[in-house]
């Protein structure tokens, strides 16, 4: 199947691919990969649109050079009459094409944000998008789960380092206790950066099989970051930017929506507690 044909499909059905991008730890490259996973999929030519989920302090506008006008503060006072015309106003276009639904502008507006909300937004992006993809905050708020419950697909991000790794273990016992295993699948971001862990460890550290491999790239990554041009832009040669066209690739080749699955289960509200406690 060509992208013409994945296009065609995606558009006709008018529901789109859900991608979160999820980390124990902060710093760990989400905003980073995300961004540049959501321009590499744009640039393809499918409709993607990036919502920012760092609802406190989201960064995704840093990234992508764009001054927020309206953020998903404004969707939210709409939000039981939106359409997904209406929702198309809240969202700003990137040059790529990508379009962005920004985080609030203060912290303390990230309360203000149901996830009844979260749901019907997503659902209204969906409906109009080839991929939706979401960069989350770090660990697991009320807000991040029901992201993740919502996701096609969970991308769990962790680097080399001892925290990050001991987290992302400890937030998989908790995917694990969700049942949203299924769908989680780990990024090694700076998979070659200096470290006492190597990457051919990680599979017997993580018990986990299945890990995507990011280079480290300091000086491109973090140039591309301080003036907002994402690197699949920015520098198409380099070896990180082919590594994120690769992982959007499989992204669209294995678009569950082609073969019929798709499952959006909703749990019942019970916080994390409530959820080991009925696992045990
Ligand atoms: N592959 C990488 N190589 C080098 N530096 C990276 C890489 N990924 C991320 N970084 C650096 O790490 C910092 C944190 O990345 P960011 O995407 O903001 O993390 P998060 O969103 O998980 O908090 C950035 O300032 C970036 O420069
Ligand atoms: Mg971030």
């Amino acid at each position: 199947m060509d992208v013409n044909e994945i296009i065609h499909e995606t558009t006709e059905r008018k529901k789109g691919e859900m991608i979160v991008f999820a980390s124990a730890k902060g710093g760990v490259g989400k905003t980073i990969i995300s961004v540049n996973i959501a321009v590499a999929l744009a640039k393809k030519g499918f409709s993607t649109c990036i919502l920012d989920a760092n609802f406190q302090f989201g960064d995704v506008n840093l990234a992508l050079d764009i001054q927020p006008k309206l953020t998903i503060s404004d969707v939210i006072h709409d939000v039981e009459s939106l359409n997904s015309d209406m929702l198309a106003n809240y969202l700003q276009k990137h040059e790529s094409g990508v379009k962005i639904l920004s985080a609030p502008l203060k912290p303390e507006y990230a309360d203000l944000i149901t996830t009844t909300a979260i749901e019907t937004i997503c659902d209204k992006i969906l409906e109009e998008n080839g991929f939706l993809i979401v960069d989350l905050s770090s660990g697991l708020s009320e807000h991040n789960i029901s992201f993740m419950e919502k996701a096609d697909k969970i991308m769990l991000i962790t680097d080399l380092e001892m925290a990050a790794l001991k987290n992302t273990k400890t937030m998989l016992k908790t995917i694990k206790a969700l049942e949203l295993e299924e769908k989680t699948k780990i990024i090694i971001n700076r998979g070659d950066m200096e470290s006492v862990i190597k990457f051919k460890d990680i599979k017997n550290i993580l018990n986990i099989e299945d890990l995507y491999f990011i280079s480290d790239n300091f000086k491109v990554v973090s140039k591309s970051f301080n003036i907002g041009i994402p690197f699949v832009i920015s520098k198409p040669k380099e070896k990180i930017s082919n590594e994120i066209v690769n992982l959007a690739t499989q992204f669209y080749r294995s678009n569950s929506l082609l073969k019929g699955r798709r499952r959006r289960g909703r749990r019942k509200k019970t916080g994390l507690f409530g959820v080991f406690k009925k696992s045990k």
